[in-house]
């Protein structure tokens, strides 16, 4: 079981970054090989809309974004990790995103299968979101495009497993919120234990 967990926060060891590490605990204690890319020390371009996807079903940029790919195929379960930023994900986060294109194209233009060996374990993904507001529908922007991503990299939406954080905004200010720190790392502990 791997499960790779992407941070999409420009800032190191934030609150987002302190949140993915408890879930990438979660899913360790519960046996997982866990793996942790933190996207502000990737230079990883925006997808350029040139359609070369539409012909290979693969990315022909070159660059950062070539290890996320691997790690991205190579994973079981994803946690996406980012902090809310003008009610939506980063752009650090959304870039990758963006880049996912290949797969979109992969599916839905070349009908082909996503890359996965024979008898992997159910691809899932989870994610982690954090804003210093208390807005009701601070959320609804980050989870309707990782519907559609965790659509495209075939990934099953653990919903159930989301952690939202409101009310956090200072560097550090996470480390006061042991419900969210507990909530983050039970969340990755099941999200590694299911089937
Ligand atoms: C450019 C920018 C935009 C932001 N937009 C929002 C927002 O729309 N809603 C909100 O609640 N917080 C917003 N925030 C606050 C961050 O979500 C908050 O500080 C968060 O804790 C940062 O997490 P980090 O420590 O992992 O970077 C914004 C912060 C920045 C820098």
């Amino acid at each position: 079981m791997i499960v790779i967990g992407i941070s999409g926060s420009p800032r190191r060891d934030g609150n987002t970054e302190t949140l993915l590490d408890r879930a990438l605990a979660g899913a360790e204690a519960a046996g997982a090989n866990v793996e942790k890319f933190v996207l502000c020390d990737y230079e990883i371009s925006g997808c350029i809309e040139c359609n070369d996807c539409f012909e290979s079903g693969t990315c022909t940029i070159g660059d950062d974004m070539d290890a996320i790919y691997e790690a991205i195929e190579r994973a079981d379960r994803i946690v996406i990790a980012s902090p809310i930023f003008f009610m939506g994900l980063t752009s650090q986060m959304k870039a990758i995103i963006d880049r996912c294109q290949c797969y979109w194209a992969l599916k839905y233009i070349l009908k082909e299968k996503f890359p996965r060996e024979e008898n992997a374990p159910s691809r899932q993904g989870s994610f982690i979101g954090v804003g210093g507001t208390h807005g009701e529908n601070l959320f609804d922007g980050a989870m309707k495009t990782l519907k559609y991503f965790f659509d495209a990299i075939e990934a099953k939406p653990r919903e159930d497993l989301y952690v939202l954080v409101r009310g956090v905004d200072d560097k550090g200010e996470i480390e006061a919120r042991k419900d969210a720190l507990e909530d983050a790392f039970e969340s990755g502990r099941k999200l590694a234990e299911s089937a």
